[in-house]
């Protein structure tokens, strides 16, 4: 657009400027229609928007030689670019709109889903090797007609001493090994509590095997502070010690395979009288593995569990089955079995 000289030519003839502003003005419109219904990106539309109705663009040029009109003019020129302008900024509004559609409409046909392909499945979990090694022990002597109790693990002292054969003077009692809690109450130390509550409960004859967890004042590659027993008992009339031997071969037979060679060595526990410990013969390792502690029921604990020690006689035993699992899967320090590795627990 050319300013300078054509405002000078104008000038001469009154009312001529305003004709030639007003023309002009209008000659704008058909070509900005076609400019704007044909600018392919929003880039191109900014550069027309500069063109007609920037700052410099057409119509402040026409704007700026209205100063030459008289104040009737004036009025009617700057209605007239005014409109104009509307006019314009409508091209621009709509073409922008159909710009940014059809971007939007290419952006979405880029990121098409495809919802007929596979998802990607959550990861599955597994049951921890010490979980394994309880529900394949419980479901052998399930099968051996035993049945299942549970116990607390905040237990009564006299339940996981006293009531044991263990008193106040026992070793086992003291603070170095046993967590206490509050006032007359431990961590139980074992899974052993569980005869006497059992005892309390049912009638004789029972066969009972209680797991769970126990926990003792002690951490190294064989010991955790918390690790996992399960117990087993049974009475009935003239239980003896051969009753004994043949529920855990059975049941050994049934976790190492039929030829299970064991050996039963004299051993001292409270609680039982006499007691026992069973090796089970290792064959890669070359060596003997103590697997379970056992004996026949002391007579106090039957009294203590209020059966009568004359009619009635029974054998017990109690494992570890963290050191059961660590066997089973070749794992060589207890504590990786407590540490959640996803990466270890994965193995099993
Ligand atoms: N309670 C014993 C312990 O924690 C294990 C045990 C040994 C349990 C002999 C028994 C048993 O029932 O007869 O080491």
């Amino acid at each position: 657009m050319s300013d300078g000289p054509e405002t000078a030519t104008t000038e001469a003839a009154p009312g001529g400027e305003l004709k030639a502003l007003i023309a002009e003005a209008r000659a704008l419109l058909a070509p900005a229609k076609e400019a704007f219904s044909g600018a392919n990106d929003l880039k191109q539309l900014e550069d027309l928007r500069l063109e007609y109705i920037g700052k410099k663009g057409k119509l402040s040029g026409l704007n700026r030689r209205m100063g030459k009109l008289s104040a009737d003019e004036k009025p009617i020129a700057g209605k007239v670019i005014n409109e104009h302008k509307a006019q314009i900024l409508d091209l621009l509004k709509s073409r922008k709109e159909q710009l940014e559609m059809k971007a939007l409409s290419q952006q979405l046909s880029g990121e098409r889903i495809d919802v007929t392909l596979p998802g990607v499945r959550p990861a599955r979990g597994s049951l921890h090797p010490v979980e394994q090694v309880t529900q394949e022990i419980l479901g052998i002597f399930r099968d051996l007609g035993f049945h299942v109790e549970e116990g607390p693990e905040i237990e009564n002292e006299w339940f996981n001493f006293d009531a044991l054969n263990m008193p106040d003077n026992h070793p086992a009692r003291d603070m170095q090994d046993t967590l206490y809690t509050e006032r007359g109450h431990v961590l139980r130390t074992h899974t052993s509590p569980v005869q006497i509550r059992s005892m309390k409960k049912l009638d004789p004859p029972m066969a009972v095997v209680a797991a769970g967890k126990v926990y003792r004042h002690d951490s190294d590659a064989t010991h955790s502070p918390m690790f996992h027993q399960m117990e087993g008992f049974l009475i009935d009339e003239d239980v003896s010690f051969g009753h004994l031997k043949g529920v855990l071969h059975e049941f050994l037979r049934a976790l190492y395979g039929a030829d299970v060679k064991l050996r039963f060595r004299p051993s001292f526990f409270p609680f039982t009288e006499p007691s026992a410990e069973v090796d089970v013969w290792w064959e890669a390792g070359n060596k003997w593995l103590e697997v379970l502690g056992s004996g026949m029921i002391h007579p106090n604990v039957l009294e203590n569990g209020g059966i009568d020690p004359e009619n009635f006689s029974g054998f017990a035993f109690g494992l570890g089955i963290d050191r059961l699992a660590c066997i089973k899967f070749q794992i060589p320090d207890i504590r990786l079995l407590y540490e959640n590795d996803v990466r270890f627990l994965r193995q099993f």
